[in-house]
């Protein structure tokens, strides 16, 4: 299995917080990846550093055997990494397809008009509110335009910071498809769960973070056959 992305022993502290502590995980090229953990266990600083947007002080992060440690968050965009943050951030004051071009901003002068209407085939509800203002758009709707956004970056990797939060049963079953959808298409996945049935139902492999630390790794059946690990993290009984 090729390695895609590489994280070997990463740290993220903020002052005296120590959020993420000597983390390593890797995804293989066409995996889903999940990392799942508590609020405040360090999911989010762990896929920002990844992205870049804050700083690991420790360790590397290898992305197509490279070391891009030193990269900006940009630079790592466009080399096919790119992070779905939670709660969206979709610009409500541009409309959906404005929001849409926003994601190819990396490419520069690339005519994305067929990648656009693709993804309206995609998402109709999209494209019936193409030139309304984002700000219009259900919670649902919202993520599918975050997603459609960075896919439109061309990722090879792409990291998703807890899409199903918010959403009811039903777009949560439609979004994991999505995530699936989008897999069998070649994309690789990192996805942080808070929702860990779903996501241990789709994902390939897991690693679970507490208060910053990995203390658990393996195939959904290993984690879910652990069973102090199932209680404390993984909802079961
Ligand atoms: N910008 C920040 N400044 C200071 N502390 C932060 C910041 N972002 C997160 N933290 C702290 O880092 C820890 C991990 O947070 P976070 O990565 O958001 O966890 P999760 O995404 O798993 O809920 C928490 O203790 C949180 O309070
Ligand atoms: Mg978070």
């Amino acid at each position: 299995m090729t390695m895609l992305l590489n994280i070997e022993e990463i740290d993220v502290r903020y002052g005296r917080n120590h959020a993420v502590k000597d983390v390593s995980l890797n995804i293989a090229d066409g995996e889903i990846v999940t990392v799942l953990g508590a609020n405040g266990a360090g999911k989010s600083s762990l896929l920002k550093a990844i992205q870049g947007t804050v700083k690991s002080t420790n360790g590397s992060i290898i992305f197509k055997g490279e070391n891009i440690n030193r990269w900006s968050a940009p630079k790592r965009v466009q080399s096919g990494l790119v992070m779905v943050p939670e709660g969206r951030q979709i610009f409500i004051s541009m409309t959906v397809e404005e929001n849409l071009l926003m994601g190819a901003y990396s490419r520069k002068n690339v005519d994305v008009t067929n990648e656009i209407e693709t993804i309206f085939e995609r998402f109709p509800n999209l494209k019936e509110r193409r030139n309304m203002s984002a700000a219009v758009l259900s919670g649902g709707e919202q993520q599918m335009l975050a997603i459609s956004r960075a896919l439109l970056a061309r990722p090879t990797v792409i990291m998703l910071d807890e899409p199903s939060l918010g959403l009811s049963p039903i777009l949560v079953k439609q979004l994991f498809e999505l995530i699936k959808e989008i897999n069998s298409e070649g994309l690789s996945i990192l996805l942080v769960e808070q929702n860990t049935h779903m996501a241990l139902q789709y994902a390939d492999r897991g690693y679970v973070l507490e208060l910053g630390n990995i203390v658990a790794s393996g195939t959904p059946a290993d984690l879910l056959a652990d069973e102090k690990l199932a209680k404390a993290y993984l909802g079961g009984d």
